[in-house]
Parts: C-alpha cells; structure tokens; sequence
C-alpha cells in the first residue's frame, strides 16, 4: 500500500495577500502609536508572521514560542506541551498572539492563560484560519483571516508531517491508500 496525496487549492495565495494586508492595517489602526510585539506559534505561524509583519506601520517586535500537543488531530488530549518559551518578558507590552489555525481551540485556551500570567498591557489573538466546526473550547480571537470547513490543510506555513510548508497557496491534502 502506498498513499497517494492530492493537494487541491483553497485559498490563493492572491487572497491571502490581500487578507494579510488588511489585518496588518487593522493592527496598525487599533495599536496606533504604540509598540506591538508579535508572537509568533512554531512553526506553522512563521510565514503568517513574516508577512503580516510587514504589513504593520508600528514599532514592531518578534518573539516565538513553540507547544507540541498531546494526542493526535482525531483525539486531541486538549493537554499542550510548551516545547520553546519567549525570549523576552511580556509585562506591560502589546502582544499579539499569531497562530496558522484555530481548530479545537485547545492550544490557544492553553496559551492565553499561560500568556496572561505573564501580565502583558494587551494581549490580542490573530489566526489565518478558523475552522470553527472543529470547536471543542470557545476562545475569543480577534483577527482572522478566513473561516475553513472541516478539512486538512497544507501550505503557507501549514504542513502535513514536516511537508508543504512552502506551498503559496493553501490546499485542502487528501489522502488515498492504494494498494501497488
Ligand atoms: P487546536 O486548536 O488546539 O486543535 O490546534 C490547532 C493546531 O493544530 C494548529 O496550530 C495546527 O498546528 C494544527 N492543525 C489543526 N488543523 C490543521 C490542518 O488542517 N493542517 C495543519 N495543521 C493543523
Ligand atoms: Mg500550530
């Protein structure tokens, strides 16, 4: 048996640009003349970060964190890991959390409150996508770029076993097993 994988376009990397750029206005408005330091998920929000980023007018700073989940994309265990910490201290600052996908909603519950603790001035939530049918916990997020059903998506940062990071467009993976 091997596994045939066909990849097929969801979102644009035209649309994307275009999301992105709107974001990045929408946090240029509501952060106006203030420093905002963008936090970025490894690695899936890497690509998401670099070009909102550029997108932004303001004084703008990186950070990463990095979290590994327990259980598996069928039966998440709701229980994160946080696998890399931030650089820097978060009291009193601007912070953006920017996250690829919102789906159960498990991660980014675990890092709100975990973020929160660490008394940031603001701390905002910016996802690319939401598949909000995929819901287990509610969590209020402030940006996001598109609402995606319930499907498995690659690229632009999203990847499938380490693969299709570097797509431009996002594509709905689907996986057949055929026997050879
Ligand atoms: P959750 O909201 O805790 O379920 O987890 C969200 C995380 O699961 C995201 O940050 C992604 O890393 C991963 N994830 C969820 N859906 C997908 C997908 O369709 N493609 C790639 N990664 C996904
Ligand atoms: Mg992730």
């Amino acid at each position: 048996m091997t596994q045939q994988v066909t990849l097929r376009p969801l979102i644009s990397r035209e649309r994307i640009t275009a999301r992105v750029s709107e974001i990045g206005q929408r946090i240029t408005q509501d952060f106006a003349g203030e420093p905002v330091m963008l936090l970025g998920v490894l690695k899936g929000a890497a690509i998401f970060l670099a070009d909102l980023a550029r997108h932004i007018t303001l004084d703008t700073s990186f950070d990463f964190i990095a979290v590994s989940s327990y259980g598996n994309q069928q039966q998440p265990s709701g229980e994160v890991r946080l696998v890399k910490d931030v650089d820097e201290s978060l009291e009193g600052k601007n912070v953006i959390l920017v996250e690829d996908i919102l789906d159960t909603g498990l991660t980014l519950t675990y890092l709100r409150n975990l973020l929160l603790a660490r008394r940031p001035k603001r701390l905002k939530i910016a996802v690319l996508l939401d598949k909000t049918p995929r819901r287990l916990q509610p969590v209020a997020v402030d940006y996001v770029g598109f609402e995606i059903p319930d499907e498995f998506v690659v690229g632009y940062g999203m990847d499938f076993a380490e693969r299709y990071r570097n797509l431009q467009d996002i594509c709905i993976l689907e996986l057949a097993s055929e026997a050879v």
